[in-house]
């Protein structure tokens, strides 16, 4: 906006009218200075030539000047002399003889045409002049004078620089036209590619370009076409995991309400009964049987106390604002070390993955978290290895590589990604890592390793 303010032909005038602007400057500026150029050279012959016509005259009219008789009526002579000048487009000679005058005008090569005063001007060819005194046989028959007209001579040029403005012309003319003819085609692309993009700006992500293109724009179209499907593609991926993240929460709230109904709901219930009993035994005053109800209220809120807990524990990892990530980690393996007393559980932590971001350090959890109960619910491992080391990069800004492995069975050929992996790809993904899946050494077990950069931590 503020650069179009600036420029004001920046936006009103079209790509095509700049170049055919262009185009056409060229040739006026060319036109110019070869106009200028010829100009200063035929004005300079102009003068030679004039120069020569005024020598040869001169050195003619004392050659015969000299060979004339004073006997011989040299008036007569002089006055043939001066008249063979005539048809001389060059010169203008006059006689001034004693008692007689004579005066021949320069030829006009074309009487009826002139060359414009302005170009006659700019052509500055200064008139010369002779005068050449008749001494005949010691005797004075008064003078020849000879001056130089150039006009005839610049109206030649005058015609040469209109054939040649008329050749130029219809040289220049179908040049332009041509030129913004191909322009216009060569530009039509363009407009299919400002379409293309105004529709994927508006989320139509179908649209391709096709069709032959010279090769600068079919590298613009085909790169047009890669980002067009890459959006497609990324596109359709994030409907799949909103429908599955929609999917997920909707599971969890049911089985949240499950247990409400199941667990927590019956337990309230009994509650108020006991309430209601020891009240009634309080009126009565049936004292002794209070305590039994009072020790059946207790048992029942240990039980609701349990539950929320656990219930809490799915909605956020326990412990882990508490403790952090190393202590929270631990209680998850010492939680399945109980329940798998046969396997062997090694675990190494930096101490650089503690104290970062609470994003980072759920998405670590929530990574080891799947990657166990994985391993155990499908591998079957008698070892599992869970290491998170801290690197640095010069270029990068450091990174934690969180690797789960165990020596189990492996993933079966043919294995499904269920919400685990998936939802695991998707955390480190936003976190702007990178996630990756192998066998373990000798194609035994299975090796997770999330690579999570540091700077994006500090930066989000
Ligand atoms: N450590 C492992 N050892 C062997 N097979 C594994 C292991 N981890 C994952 N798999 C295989 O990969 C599949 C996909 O795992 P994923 O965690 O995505 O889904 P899931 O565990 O089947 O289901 P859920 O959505 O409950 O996590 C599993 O079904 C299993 O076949
Ligand atoms: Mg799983």
């Amino acid at each position: 906006m503020r650069g179009a303010g600036r420029n004001p032909w920046g936006s009103a005038l079209s790509l095509r009218l700049r170049l055919i602007g262009l185009v056409a400057l060229i040739f006026a500026v060319s036109l110019g200075l070869g106009g200028t150029v010829a100009c200063i050279s035929a004005s300079r012959s102009i003068e030679r030539e004039m120069r020569a016509a005024l020598a040869v005259a001169q050195q003619t009219i004392a050659a015969s000047v000299a060979g004339l008789d004073p006997d011989q009526h040299p008036e007569r002579e002089l006055q043939r002399l001066v008249a063979s000048f005539r048809g001389n487009r060059h010169l203008r000679v006059s006689l001034e003889g004693k008692g007689s005058e004579v005066t021949l005008p320069a030829a006009d090569a074309a009487p009826l045409s002139r060359a414009p005063s302005w170009f006659v001007r700019l052509m500055a060819v200064p008139p010369s002049s002779a005068r050449v005194p008749l001494l005949i046989g010691g005797r004075d028959y008064g003078v020849i004078t000879l001056e130089t007209v150039p006009h005839n001579e610049i109206l030649e040029v005058w015609n040469e620089f209109g054939d040649s403005s008329l050749i130029l012309a219809l040289f220049s003319l179908p040049t332009v036209l041509l030129i913004y003819v191909f322009i216009g085609r060569a530009l039509r692309p363009l407009d299919r590619m400002a379409g293309g993009l105004a529709r994927v700006g508006g989320g139509d992500y179908s649209v391709r370009l096709e069709g032959a293109l010279p090769p600068e724009l079919s590298r613009l179209r085909d790169s047009f076409n890669r980002m067009a499907a890459q959006l497609a593609e990324m596109s359709a991926e994030n409907r799949r995991l909103n429908q599955q993240l929609l999917g997920l929460q909707e599971q969890e709230r049911s089985e949240l309400a499950r247990d409400l109904h199941d667990e927590v709901g019956p337990f309230l219930f009994a509650i108020n009964l006991d309430a209601a009993n020891i009240r009634r035994h309080a009126e009565a005053g049936r004292v002794s049987l209070i305590a039994g109800h009072v020790e059946a209220i207790g048992e029942a809120v240990a039980h609701l106390q349990r539950q929320v807990k656990s219930m809490l524990g799915r909605l956020r990892p326990i412990g882990l604002a508490e403790f952090g990530l190393i202590e929270a980690i631990t209680h998850l393996v010492d939680f399945w070390q109980r329940r798998h007393p046969a396997v062997e559980f090694r675990l190494r932590i930096a101490p650089e993955a503690e104290g970062g971001s609470e994003l980072m350090e759920t998405t670590i959890y929530r990574i080891v978290q799947e990657c166990l109960s994985n391993a155990l619910r499908h591998g079957r491992p008698g070892r599992v290895e869970i290491r998170i080391a801290h690197e640095t990069d010069a270029e990068e800004g450091g990174r934690l590589r969180v690797t789960v492995s165990d020596d189990g069975e492996g993933m079966p050929s043919g294995a499904g990604l269920g919400y685990g992996l998936l939802g695991m790809g998707e955390r480190v993904r936003a976190m702007g890592g990178k996630l990756s899946v192998a066998g373990g050494p000798g194609g035994a077990g299975l090796v997770v390793t999330a690579e999570l950069p540091l700077a994006l931590q500090v930066a989000a």
